[in-house]
């Protein structure tokens, strides 16, 4: 489905998009014309299909590897943007992690790992697509991939949290700085949607349950529906947004337990 015609021909960078929501955005901006630089850490595999799944609809798609904590990966994949389609117009930093840990036991490498990846990664895409934009005055995207944990607290995964608090904070932030220049900065904040983070959690039945019971609508998001806000967020048609958080959640963070089911 391609909603909006002003995007065929614009280039995006999405990090983290070999699999999971990072994937379906690359999808779903490749059927709206837009030309994208995937980025994948270790399974190329993976990766080759995302492409060749996307050439074979008649898009088009290159990759490049590498760790969003690495300081130079966002340049390398704006610099590929350059040279492979011409220019950037939106960047999506997508990649994102969580390991569970009980704060007390939790280890400074997990800390750091989480940290580095959801909340430095972030700023590192963000700082490289602003200086892009900067430099060449173009009035561009950058779309950050944050959670309901950006306002619903989490036991067992603080830092990670902390991590989505911190996009939340950071996206609202730059946006403010970057108004006059007109480029917009937008975060997303999926609730619990079917990708391989949530893999444990799909494979349970009683698990499964108890997650869709927790939702308001009760059902678990599809990583389409996330792709949908940010084709939107790309669009023309929210060209008066910036320094939101779209929430896709299926209520999740409408504080659940005073919903009609539980009085
Ligand atoms: P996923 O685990 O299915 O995919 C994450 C992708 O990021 C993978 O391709 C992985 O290789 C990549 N990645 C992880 N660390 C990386 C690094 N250091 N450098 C480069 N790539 C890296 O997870 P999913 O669900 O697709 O998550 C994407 C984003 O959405 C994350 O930021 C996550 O926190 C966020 N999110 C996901 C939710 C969900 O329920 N699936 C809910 C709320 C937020």
């Amino acid at each position: 489905m391609a909603n909006y015609p002003e995007l065929k021909g614009k280039v995006a960078v999405i990090t983290g998009s070999s699999k999971g929501l990072g994937r379906a955005i690359a999808e779903r901006y490749a059927k709206e014309g837009v030309h994208v630089v995937l980025n994948y850490r270790s399974s190329e595999d993976e990766m080759n299909k995302v492409i060749q799944g996307i050439e074979a609809a008649g898009g088009k798609a290159v990759a490049v590897k590498g760790d969003v904590a690495e300081e130079d990966l966002a340049e390398k994949m704006i610099e590929t943007a350059v040279s492979e389609f011409g220019k950037m117009d939106i960047f999506v930093n997508n990649a994102g992690v969580q390991v569970e840990a009980k704060t007390h036991e939790m280890e400074l490498d997990n800390w750091k790992k989480i940290i580095d990846t959801n909340l430095t990664g972030t700023f590192l895409g963000v700082r490289a697509a602003l200086k892009y934009f900067v430099d060449h005055e173009i009035q561009g995207n950058i779309i950050n991939m944050s959670s309901v944990h950006e306002v619903i607290p989490r036991s067992g995964y603080t830092h990670y949290a902390a991590s989505k608090g911190g996009v939340k904070m950071f996206t609202k932030s730059v946006a403010l700085e970057y108004a006059p220049n007109k480029i917009r900065v937008n975060g997303i904040a999926p609730g619990a949607i079917d990708t391989p983070i949530n893999e444990e959690t799909m494979q349970d039945p009683e698990e499964k349950k108890g997650l869709e019971a927790l939702i308001p609508t009760h059902e678990i998001g599809r990583p389409e529906q996330i792709a949908a806000v940010a084709a939107w967020l790309a669009s023309d048609e929210s060209s008066y947004v910036t320094g939101a958080t779209i929430f896709a959640d299926g209520g999740l963070s409408l504080y659940p337990s005073f919903g009609p089911e539980n009085k």
